[in-house]
């Protein structure tokens, strides 16, 4: 996840721009920069790593009177931040800019033949690869050249492009990666999001997947990806700045519930190759003769990380066969785990900066183990000090609840129970099985959160005057039973919540039901389904409130509990991602109701590098 910005007008451009980049910053902020040209068309380019401030010292002394000019604020996910991979990116001779924010997945294949017909390559990035595929249509007419191009890209994009040699017009598109433009007043403005668009004007065009833009001062023309032109009127938006950087959720937490889908969605692209049922990890190539030697694996992390370890460690088991253990970093380090070098150790980090983590990785390294990770920020200690490793690709999760993560990070494992199984036994349809029916999830997400958002909302109020609540599952569910519980007691403090595993209730924690302890079930119709409604028997004879979350279909569970959450039916070892949506949908609206300050609660910090 990057900000764009562009501008075209007669305001001092470089400050839009710079100003704009500001207010984008929370999407990405690793490096930054900008392009710009002028009457005469000289151009100018000033990039740096480090944040928006760092730019706008560096451009304070400028004398440029740029008419038109492009800025990126990066979020590396192809090449280390550095000065040369910031944005924008241009072509061989200098004529052509571009910022882009997605991701090409054939890019290597495309720099591959560019390199053979001469283009020379600055960066490590995969965006370069688009500017010179425009170079390469380029015969005058900027969208023309822009639109030729787009046809060999494979990937998420949303691009803002400008020329010296075709003046006055900037060039969008998007393919799943949003933009929003405004023309108005003789001045075109584009970005990633709202937010450097009001100070202007409130009257914008939210650009739609499969869309290219021509803005000029004068107007603007949508066109599909035929060429065809589109109508499309400027909508009134009555959002505040901070509403807007929202993408007009109440809270950030919120906002990244909902991006749960499109979190799914970036982390399997371009990494499902479903005819051979084989998942495509890139970063893993080079230690793959490795991994199929190996004989036991331990994955390892921190808080909500560890409970997406454990679905991991269910999933990998059953369908690659591989025994697979789980530590909570902090114990990791302190006991003495037996390794031997047949064992690979996977360290599983959002931040990849958890203090913890980092030190449970240092010493499988000191034990002379294959060290790999599953990271969401380019470039952190974890990333470098791995040997190799999986992105998650889901862009800066800002809230400190980790949502979105949890549900990419599950998703990556899936990938890599198939990676790691076709290595082995797993046959060609049980590895297309799963990698369809991940394919289909975000579908899934979206209908779950569409149908359950009010829903949970409704219950969280139902529910408010309850401090205490046990969260139960079985086998894949398990970890997500946990996961309920400590978002609920991150997020809505005052509440106590714990999360145990349906069988163990026996064993102990019935004795706490009563009419004053709401207990949540996750009980999809799958494998372990009839031994939890024989659990939930038990906690009905005890008068205990019922919450259940179950398959669409099954009517039967609305005799035993108070309220009945319905998820549609996925693979038995993906059901967890589909579950875990009314979970934190729950908590994020408990935490609402009592008036907690959910994006930053209380006593904790996003990324933990403390010990
Ligand atoms: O950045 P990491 O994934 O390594 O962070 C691990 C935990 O600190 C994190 O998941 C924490 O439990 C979250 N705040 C839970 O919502």
């Amino acid at each position: 996840m990057c900000g764009i910005v562009g501008y075209l007008g007669k305001d001092d451009v470089i400050s839009v721009i710079i100003s704009g980049l500001k207010r984008l910053e929370y999407r990405g902020y690793d490096s930054c920069g900008f392009s710009v040209y002028d009457k005469k068309g000289q151009d100018l380019t000033l990039k740096t790593v480090g944040r928006v401030a760092a730019l706008e010292k560096m451009a304070e002394s400028l004398d440029f009177e740029a008419v038109c000019g492009i800025g990126h604020s990066r979020w590396a996910t192809h090449g280390l931040v550095t000065e040369k991979n910031a944005h924008p990116h241009f072509d061989c001779k200098k004529e052509i800019f571009l910022v882009h924010n997605g991701i090409i997945e054939n890019y290597k294949e495309i720099k591959k033949k560019l390199l053979e017909r001469g283009h020379k390559f600055v960066s490590d990035t995969d965006t370069e690869v688009l500017v010179h595929l425009i170079e390469e249509f380029f015969k005058g007419n900027l969208e023309e050249a822009v639109h030729r191009a787009l046809k060999y890209i494979k990937g998420a994009y949303a691009i803002a492009v400008i020329s010296k040699k075709d003046p006055g017009k900037i060039v969008v598109a998007r393919k799943s990666s949003p933009l929003v433009f405004s023309v108005e007043k003789n001045r075109a403005i584009v970005a990633s999001d709202p937010t450097p668009i009001l100070p202007f004007s409130d009257k914008v065009v939210f650009l739609e997947d499969d869309e290219l833009a021509v803005l000029t001062p004068e107007g603007f023309k949508v066109f599909d990806f035929e060429k065809k032109q589109k109508i499309r009127e400027p909508q009134v938006l009555d959002w505040t700045i901070e509403e807007s950087e929202k993408g007009g959720f109440s809270h950030f937490m919120l906002k990244e519930i909902f991006e749960e889908p499109e979190a799914v969605e970036n982390s399997i692209r371009g990494r499902i190759v479903l005819d051979e049922g084989i998942a495509k990890l890139g970063g893993l190539e080079m230690v793959s003769d490795k991994l199929s030697k190996i004989d036991r694996l331990i994955l390892v992390a921190c808080g909500t990380a560890s409970y997406a370890c454990m679905v991991g460690e269910y999933m990998i088991e059953e369908n690659a066969e591989i025994p697979v253990e789980v530590d909570v970093a902090s114990e990791f380090r302190y006991r003495n785990p037996i390794l031997d070098k047949k064992t690979a150790f996977l360290a599983v980090s959002q931040s990849g900066e958890t203090a913890d983590t980092l030190a449970a990785l240092r010493e499988a390294k000191r034990k002379g183990l294959l060290s790999l990770g599953v990271v969401n920020m380019v470039g952190s200690s974890i990333t470098r000090e791995t040997e190799a490793g999986v992105y998650n690709h889901i862009g800066p999760e800002i809230a400190v609840a980790a949502t979105k993560s949890f549900i990419s990070q599950l998703s990556i494992l899936a990938l890599l129970t198939v990676f790691l199984g076709r290595q082995r036994n797993m046959s060609l349809s049980k590895g297309q099985e799963i990698l369809g029916a991940l394919k289909k999830l975000p579908d899934l997400m979206r209908e779950t959160l569409k149908e359950n958002d009010e829903k949970m909302k409704n219950l969280a109020e139902k529910y408010s005057k309850y401090r205490n609540f046990i969260f139960l599952g079985r086998k894949y569910n398990y970890p997500v039973a946990l996961e309920g519980a400590l978002k609920l007691k991150e997020i809505a403090f005052y509440i106590h919540a714990e999360g145990f595993p349906t069988g163990e209730i026996k064993h102990g924690p019935i004795a706490l039901a009563d009419e004053n302890l709401p207990f949540f079930f996750i009980a999809p119709k799958d494998s372990v389904y009839d031994k939890v409604v024989s659990n939930m028997e038990e906690v009905r004879a005890r008068k205990a409130p019922i919450i259940a979350i179950t398959t669409k279909g099954n009517s039967e569970l609305e005799k035993i509990a108070d309220d009945v959450i319905y998820v549609p039916q996925t693979i038995e070892m993906l059901m967890p991602i589909l579950n875990t949506i009314p979970l934190h949908l729950f908590a994020y609206y408990m935490g609402n109701i009592l008036g907690c300050d959910v994006d930053k609660p209380r006593n904790l910090a996003k990324s933990v590098t403390v010990e």
